[in-house]
């Protein structure tokens, strides 16, 4: 994770930030942050990366790139506000010893915001058609040796597969169907039978629900309705509410401010 130090809405990279420009209040954005920053310590490692001055994004992890056992794959952001990230994350994981498998330059790819992996790690989901780049994902094959699968984001609001889907273990799905094409709607649909997907309403997509991080019985985010939650507790899991309020200014939640180290108990 990387605190929320300088971060605030600079510039509008996405719908949720439009007119939002120095509407973020930093001193409750620190304290969301410090909330879902205690509740996962309590669960397991936390690593920090330090915030940097001009880039108001940074505590977005999610989007820092992918890693997988020892690799790590550094993002390539589409819009020139974000690329500043990318050499000091890419810094972080050099001294952590990590391999580092750098894309083409000419390739967009954003990281865990775009890429997610079924928790057993046979698959990796990867978004494309608003940030990442559809290039990317033969490259992401290649380099993980993993069965990729692509699904296209066709609503502005979702424009990182993170907002819209997250796959649970046991085989298991939430997501908003009207962020998808047709045709990956229907890979959806095709991996996860109706028993083990769950379908956002539009309101608890807006509410970002299922930008969410899975630890232990827990399923931590923003907000969910109550239909959603007694669901979820069906499947085993138990919401936390911790809310985002002021990272949803900016187009992110929980999901977003969270790089996966390991896909073990599921963080
Ligand atoms: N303002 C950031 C952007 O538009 C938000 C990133 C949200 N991150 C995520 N993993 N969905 O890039």
């Amino acid at each position: 994770m990387c605190p929320p130090d300088y971060f605030g809405i600079e510039y509008e990279i996405n719908p949720w930030m439009q007119g939002n420009i120095g509407q973020a209040h930093h001193a409750t954005a620190i304290k969301q942050w410090q909330a879902l920053y205690k509740i996962l310590k309590k669960h397991d490692k936390v690593e920090l990366i330090p915030a940097q001055p001009k880039l108001p994004d940074m505590c977005f992890a999610a989007n820092a790139g992918l890693v997988s056992g020892n690799t790590f794959i550094p993002a390539r952001f589409k819009f020139k506000e974000r690329q500043g990230e990318e050499a000091h994350f890419i810094k972080w994981f050099q001294e952590k010893n990590y391999t580092i498998k750098e894309l083409p330059k000419n390739i967009y790819f954003e990281g865990e915001g775009d890429a997610l992996f079924q928790s057993d790690e046979s698959l990796l989901w990867v978004g494309y058609g608003m940030r990442t780049d559809i290039a990317s994902h033969d490259l992401l094959k290649k380099i993980l040796n993993v069965e990729v699968v692509s699904l296209h984001l066709t609503n502005p609001h979702y424009y990182h597969l993170d907002t819209c889907f997250i796959p649970l273990p046991g085989k298991r799905a939430v997501y908003y169907a009207d962020a998808f094409d047709e045709a990956s709607l229907k890979k959806l649909r095709d991996y996860f039978p109706e028993k083990s997907r769950l379908e956002l309403t539009p309101a608890d997509a807006s509410l970002f629900a299922c930008n969410a991080i899975v630890c232990d019985d827990l399923f931590i985010c923003n907000n969910l309705s109550q239909t959603l939650e007694l669901k979820l507790r069906e499947w085993g899991f138990y919401a936390e509410r911790i809310p985002m309020s002021e990272f949803m200014l900016a187009g992110g939640a929980a999901k977003c401010l969270v790089l996966k180290l390991s896909q073990e108990n599921n963080i």
